[in-house]
């Protein structure tokens, strides 16, 4: 199987309106104010999973990997994704240690890309130096935040940086050749759940879901 192909994600068709919401279940209070669901919370998990074997051959050299968990959007595939890795090394003899540290970026407001990118919540990452790390974000898009992050990332001279996005998104310019493992590429529409917000709605949603007009309106700030 060809393995670096299948590391770019699988990829959502422009077209793709998701499953109607009465086939699955969410919580009932965010009834009207999602379209869809855009990729099922099982499914997810199932392509985490895959990730994490991509991640454990790559790191293989190596006994332990630093993770670099981008807040507040990337915190569940981070912890499911640790987990995997945790239980692949279990069962395989090949236990890479994992050590988890957080940055936080801020850079949206509704669902609009603002142009300053914060980094706020970073301690001191000089723990990196020499060593082998996993940047692990939800979604990448233009990926100017990303290039910013990766940069940061380097000052500090670690042996390997690879980055783990969830989800790409296809836009004009698309950043896909800076993420090493891509969960989903999907088009260029804004999507809730799985600990993606909006205005910090929605995080506690399983699934990955389309919002709806009502739902933007609701929680417009
Ligand atoms: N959903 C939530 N947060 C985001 C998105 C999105 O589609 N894109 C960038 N930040
Ligand atoms: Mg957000």
């Amino acid at each position: 199987m060809d393995n670096a192909g299948m590391k770019k994600g699988i990829a959502l068709k422009d077209d793709w309106p998701g499953y109607s919401l009465d086939l699955f279940s969410y919580p009932e209070h965010y009834h009207e104010d999602i379209e869809s669901v855009y990729i099922p919370h099982g499914i997810i998990m199932n392509r985490v999973e895959r990730l994490a074997h991509y991640i454990m051959d790559d790191f293989a050299d190596n006994n332990n990997i630093m993770v670099l968990c981008v807040l507040k959007g990337g915190y569940k595939f981070c912890a499911d994704l640790v987990e995997f890795i945790k239980v692949l090394g279990r069962n395989s003899n090949k236990y890479l240690e994992t050590r988890v540290e957080f940055i936080r970026l801020k850079s949206y407001l509704n669902d609009q890309s603002t142009e300053q990118l914060q980094i706020i919540g970073s301690g001191d990452l000089s723990f990196l130096r020499g060593k082998s790390v996993l940047i692990v974000e939800a979604i990448v898009d233009t990926g100017k935040t990303m290039k910013a992050l990766l940069k940061h990332v380097e000052t500090f001279e670690p042996k390997m940086v690879k980055v783990a996005g969830l989800l790409v998104k296809r836009v004009p310019n698309m950043a896909e050749s800076l993420t090493d493992y891509v969960g989903f590429e999907i088009p260029n529409h804004f999507v809730v759940g799985y600990a993606l917000d909006y205005n910090e709605y929605f995080r506690d949603l399983n699934h990955l879901c389309v919002i709806s007009k009502t739902g933007k309106m609701k929680y417009k700030v």
